[in-house]
């Protein structure tokens, strides 16, 4: 376990990422009645962009601080930009970068409630101190794809689950995931499950997207973005997030969103971006990811 969040956070993946997030709490926050989220990835919580590791890596500048204030953009980017520079401690300009975990909490009503699961002990000593006043939060040194089993289903019956692992198994870690959407599917068919992956070789990810759709899953929507060509295994050339049973019109929702990321993270060309239905409502396929190489894939709407 040698991966540290602290050297990308808020880059351009976490700008995807976290936007996704914000519409996903923010749908589940449509209804009064209590939800619960559950991190089984979480990190510490909070990243100092000054800290050794943020400045030997400088990611956020590609990511988050691509998005000044002056940038007009689609309303959800702009509410999840403008949350991240009122975090605490970014008074003064962006210092900080709030993990997933910060996000979520600084979301939450004093109906609703976190689980957040970290197995690293020195980012889950952090973690637990940053929430060590807030009774809503739970936080659990553990392994997080284990920690489903427990906490599967919430009492509150609403929620979601944000899967974030960082992928250090590489292709294993597909297998992994399929598993414990799997099993959590069964245990609570109704929770909104939100996994994160990264883009290399295209044909890395295809497997697992196909995977997904064989799962006993609903409503699974695919939102990715690549600021390089998905053809080369050496370096994050994007990522995505796969989300079952995706709230109503959440495709909607993170379009346009999606394409301004794409405008204003472009690096020597312009990124691109995929927004589609992997399966519907009853389960049925919509898309099946092509195992075609990039170069030959059909256009879609969402791709340059
Ligand atoms: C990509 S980071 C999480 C970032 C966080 N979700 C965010 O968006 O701010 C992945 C984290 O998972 C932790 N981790 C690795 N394997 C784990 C496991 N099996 N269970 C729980 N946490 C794990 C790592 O220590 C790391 O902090």
């Amino acid at each position: 376990m040698n991966y540290r969040h602290a050297y990308h956070a808020g880059n351009f993946a976490d700008v995807l990422k976290h936007t996704v997030l914000l519409a996903l709490v923010e749908a589940m926050q449509t209804k009064s009645t209590p939800f619960c989220y559950i991190d089984t990835h979480a990190g510490r919580g909070s990243y100092a962009l000054d800290s050794v590791e943020a400045r030997k890596t400088g990611e956020h500048r590609d990511g988050i601080s691509r998005l000044h204030p002056a940038e007009k953009m689609p309303a959800l980017l702009q509410r999840w930009r403008d949350r991240i520079l009122a975090t605490e401690g970014n008074q003064q300009g962006l210092r900080h970068y709030p993990g997933s975990p910060l996000q979520v909490a600084s979301l939450l009503r004093p109906q609703d409630s976190a689980q957040l699961c970290e197995l690293q002990p020195d980012e889950a000593g952090k973690l637990h101190q940053l929430f060590r006043r807030n009774p809503q939060i739970h936080v659990h040194q553990r392994d997080g794809y284990e920690a489903l089993k427990a906490l599967l289903p919430p009492a509150e019956k609403r929620g979601l689950v944000l899967i974030d692992p960082p992928y250090e198994a590489q292709d294993a870690e597909y297998r992994v995931i399929e598993q414990a959407l799997k099993s959590a599917l069964q245990r609570w068919p109704t929770g909104i499950y939100a996994v994160w992956y990264p883009i290399k070789l295209r044909s890395q990810v295809q497997p697992f997207l196909r995977g997904l759709q064989r799962i006993g899953a609903r409503r699974v929507l695919r939102a990715e973005l690549l600021v390089y060509p998905d053809d080369s295994p050496l370096r994050l050339n994007g990522s995505g997030m796969a989300i079952l049973n995706a709230p109503w019109k959440l495709d909607e929702t993170l379009r346009e969103p999606l394409r301004a990321m794409a405008s204003l993270l472009s690096r020597e060309q312009p990124a691109s971006w995929k927004l589609d239905w992997l399966l519907d409502e009853e389960g049925s396929m919509l898309n099946t990811p092509s195992p075609l190489p990039p170069s030959r894939l059909p256009r879609t709407p969402g791709r340059r």
